[in-house]
């Protein structure tokens, strides 16, 4: 299919300064769109400027919430080329996510293309390491209809931005709180889907960790509330007894990329990796003789952060030294090395624009 290229050229006003990007706040000029109607599939894709949706208030996904999305980062490589990585997984888990929420799945060729012809032209906002840039598909239900049901149109665009880390810097440990009054995915629901939904259902319980000075809250399964799902934007690794343990994707968790990428690194550096269930009263416990050494989070936007302090209701459980541990330091450094061009990339795991 062929992208029209409506966009405008336009160059940051100043050098992209990677210690002055807030996550999520600074756009790239143009975006791309492509609109599906039932009957008449996917049409029309094109590159236009970033700007307001021609959309009418009765529009579905503004009532009924019918909307997925992905997150993936573009890095600059020491040659000044600009690589995505793993864009296939993205492309394939919004399509998964498609599924579940009852909308089209769009081909994977096409969101690749939209996102090379896209950052091509916008490559003056890719900025230099360790800043990069963000890339935002999403998806979203047009018809303008009332009564709950599928829409019959759909608009699948891409917005991008250059940005820094999402916790300042990244080797900062967060803070985060056990949610012991809400649940955020139950089975059979949505939480293995990158839905708009599972994160405004997240927003009361953020603001009560921020109340407690957490950065983010840590989810329990939603039927015996005892195991360790995940936390708002990121996966969960622990380390206990020196193995690398994470919850399995059973279809309450999101089946994070940066996850799985992990998963294969330590097999690589010989770092026993297992997932499992993972109870909460095995991890107070573990903190508290020594066995479990040091927890992280990790995901697109977080990389690899390492959790200095879990907060269950007054009590505090201190991670290790409260500092980033060994295990994370190692798989961070090994996994930016990959995506900024530094080591050699031998699962081609990055694309090339
Ligand atoms: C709820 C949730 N879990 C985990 C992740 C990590 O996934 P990924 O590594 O694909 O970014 C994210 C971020 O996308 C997320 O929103």
């Amino acid at each position: 299919m062929d992208i029209l290229d409506r966009s405008v050229a336009r160059s940051p006003q100043a050098p992209l300064d990677p210690t002055k990007l807030p996550f999520g706040r600074t756009f790239a000029p143009n975006m791309f769109m492509v609109d599906w109607d039932e009957g008449k599939g996917w049409h029309d894709p094109q590159i236009v400027p970033h700007g307001p949706l021609n959309l009418g208030p009765a529009a579905m996904v503004l009532h009924y919430g019918q909307e997925i999305f992905e997150g993936l980062k573009a890095f600059t490589q020491p040659d000044g080329s600009v690589h995505l990585f793993r864009p296939d997984r993205n492309a394939a888990r919004l399509n998964t996510s498609a599924g579940r929420m009852c909308m089209p799945e769009i081909p994977v060729e096409l969101q690749l293309e939209a996102m090379r012809k896209l950052i091509r032209i916008d490559k003056g906002w890719v900025p230099p390491p360790p800043a990069t840039l963000y890339v935002r598909p999403a998806m979203i239900a047009t018809q303008e209809a009332l009564g709950v049901h599928s829409s019959n149109r759909f608009l699948y665009f891409i917005i991008t931005g250059p940005t820094g880390p999402y916790f300042g810097a990244t080797t900062t440990a967060v803070r985060i709180m056990v949610a012991r009054d809400w649940v955020r995915a139950a089975p059979g629901g949505t939480g293995a889907s990158k839905t708009g939904g599972n994160y405004a259902a997240s927003l009361v319980a953020s603001a009560v960790a921020k109340e407690k000075g957490c950065d983010q809250v840590m989810w329990l399964d939603a039927v015996e509330r005892r195991h360790v799902e995940e936390v708002g934007a990121m996966n969960l690794i622990f380390v206990f007894d020196g193995v690398v343990t994470t919850p399995p994707t059973s279809g309450t968790i999101l089946a994070g990329i940066t996850r799985e990428s992990l998963g294969v690194l330590c097999k690589e550096l010989k770092l026993p990796f297992v997932e499992r269930s993972i109870h909460v009263e095995e991890v107070f416990q573990g903190l508290a003789k020594g066995d479990c050494t040091e927890i992280f989070g990790c995901g697109t936007a977080a990389v690899v952060s390492p959790v200095g302090e879990l907060l269950d209701g007054e009590k505090v459980y201190r991670v290790g030294d409260g500092n980033e541990g060994p295990v994370a330091k190692k798989l961070r450094e090994t996994l930016t090395a990959i995506q900024f061009g530094t080591a050699k990339d031998t699962h081609g795991w990055m694309m090339k624009l």
